[in-house]
């Protein structure tokens, strides 16, 4: 794609490993719902929204809540998740990732996040990071979740740079398709034969160079 103007990060996934400790307290819920929870579900909760993924479950556990109800659960679910990620440290950050924000440094190539997690702040503040993003959109700051384009095309408006010149990580299908909604180049983060649609795929981010980018 030539070199990048701007890269879009995603957080879960990409920069942190954060989905075990959504599925620990998922599944936590479910148990107290009385259904049973896989990690296979917690796999399309990868990217959603904290509702939607609410939504999901209660759908595999073949349940109906009122709108108050829900308001609870995702409370619930929410506080023993705010427990587990507010003892993550720097060690957590995914291998690759502080050699490549250090090589974008290096190149003046802004990068910014883009996350559907309403707790990325925290989360960047405990892995020591959030100083390190010259922009940050997430959760708290979007109308609509991926696969909606929103939350990238925000971090190209606040980083100045035209969408076609961002290339975006992703490890989630629903990231990934709003990427390609917002005109990006998309990078998927993981296995090939189970996400669809990327520009090109990696393993982690330990594959990933700005001259890669470049050819
Ligand atoms: C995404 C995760 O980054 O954030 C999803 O991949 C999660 O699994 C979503 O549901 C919302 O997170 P939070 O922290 O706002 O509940
Ligand atoms: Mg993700």
């Amino acid at each position: 794609m030539g070199k990048p103007h701007a890269v879009i990060f995603d957080l879960d996934g990409v920069i942190v490993d954060t989905a075990k400790h959504h599925f620990q307290a998922w599944k936590q819920l479910a148990d107290e719902l009385g259904f049973n929870f896989t990690e296979e579900d917690n796999e399309r909760l990868k990217g959603v929204s904290r509702m939607d993924s609410l939504n999901i479950l209660l759908e595999i556990g073949g349940l109906n809540k009122s709108e108050s109800e829900k308001q609870e659960l995702a409370a619930r679910k929410n506080k023993r998740y705010v427990e587990a990620i507010s003892v993550m440290d720097e060690s957590e950050i995914l291998p690759g990732v502080l050699s490549f924000l250090q090589e974008l440094k290096e190149h003046n190539i802004p990068y910014a996040l883009g996350s559907a997690s309403k707790n990325a702040p925290l989360i960047l503040k405990q892995i020591g990071l959030y100083e390190k993003f010259n922009a940050i959109v997430d959760g708290n700051s979007i109308s609509q979740a991926k696969p909606d384009p929103e939350v990238f095309l925000r971090g190209a408006e606040e980083l100045s740079v035209a969408p076609g010149n961002c290339v975006v990580f992703e490890d989630a299908q629903s990231g990934i398709e709003a990427g390609k909604s917002a005109g990006m180049y998309v990078v998927g983060v993981g296995d090939p034969a189970i996400l669809e649609g990327a520009d090109e795929y990696i393993r982690t981010m330990e594959e990933m160079t700005v001259s890669r980018l470049e050819k």
